[in-house]
């Protein structure tokens, strides 16, 4: 054989095998766990799970089922930092998949993919900056979404403000509506956090800077973001090459700080249905153990 052609061959089995690694991990789901001090001293901790990006399409069953499996963990509330669905027809697996989390407090946002189909990705693209959102793309029964979480008692928090009762705990939460799209409007709920709540919670789906800014100026205690996919395709020793929006990199995922703020972002559990891959960049869920400071 030609070294020309032998070479040619064993770069696309190379690339065949990065690719079917990188579908595996994409289903390769695990549980983060993160300890943060911030609540006022001498309280017991408190547990938070705080999913994201589920990108849930009809025949996903093993993704449902390991996401109704995360109840074993016991957290005191949940938080769910939107990109819910990715398939119109998704809503009553994505309220199968939380019916075990009923059972404790919960609260959300939506992100784009909640509320337009999604589209065929240019790889190009990725590097490129913040995606646009492409004209018509269809809308999803997002109200149903919104109905179906509600009516099991956990509160909307897109551009709102509500009180969470969580083991005992007063939380004071904010959310925005999709900064990726424009939908936050942070005057709606801007202003100083109670002074007699145990945790003061910031929740949005894109970690855009105008937004965990005001939540951090505003006294949040804890910020909690979704959408980078933490990278999604990392490179080993470098971390995350885009977060989809004006977050730097190296708070791609996980936890960090951000003026003053403790900033967690998920890298979320799902992927586009258009791109099935992750690479160095499980599909997690994470466990907060919330401690005194
Ligand atoms: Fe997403």
């Amino acid at each position: 054989m030609h070294p020309l052609t032998r070479l040619a061959l064993g770069a696309a089995l190379a690339g065949a095998a990065a690719v079917a690694y990188a579908r595996w991990e994409a289903q390769s789901y695990t549980v983060r766990r993160a300890t943060v001090a911030v609540l006022p001293p001498s309280q017991p901790p408190l547990r938070v799970l705080h999913l994201s990006d589920l990108h849930l399409v009809p025949g996903q069953s093993a993704k449902v089922q390991w996401v109704q499996s995360l109840r074993t963990l016991r957290p005191d509330a949940v938080i769910v930092t939107g990109d819910f669905l990715s398939h119109r027809d998704a809503i009553p697996h994505v309220l199968d998949a939380l019916d075990p989390h009923f059972a404790v407090p919960g609260a959300f946002v939506l992100g784009s993919n909640d509320y337009y189909a999604p589209r065929p990705l240019n790889p190009a693209q990725y590097l490129r900056g913040p995606s646009q959102l492409e004209p018509r793309r269809a809308m999803l029964p997002w109200q149903d979404l919104v109905d179906g979480l509600t009516s099991n008692g956990w509160s909307d928090l897109g551009n709102t403000r509500s009180t969470i009762e969580a083991d005992g705990r007063v939380i004071d939460v904010r959310g925005v509506d999709d900064p990726h799209i424009s939908r936050d409007n942070y005057a709606d709920v801007s202003g100083p956090f109670a002074s007699d709540a145990d945790l003061a919670l910031g929740v949005t789906h894109a970690p855009y800077l105008r937004v965990i800014d005001a939540m951090a100026n505003d006294g949040a205690d804890l910020i909690m973001a979704g959408h980078t996919h933490g990278g999604q395709l990392r490179v080993p020793g470098v971390g995350a090459l885009v977060t989809n929006c004006d977050l730097p990199r190296s708070q791609a995922r996980g936890l960090s700080s951000h003026l003053g703020a403790a900033l967690h972002v998920s890298a979320g559990l799902g992927t586009s249905p258009y791109a099935p891959v992750r690479f160095a960049c499980r599909p997690e869920a994470s466990l907060l153990t919330l401690t005194s400071t």
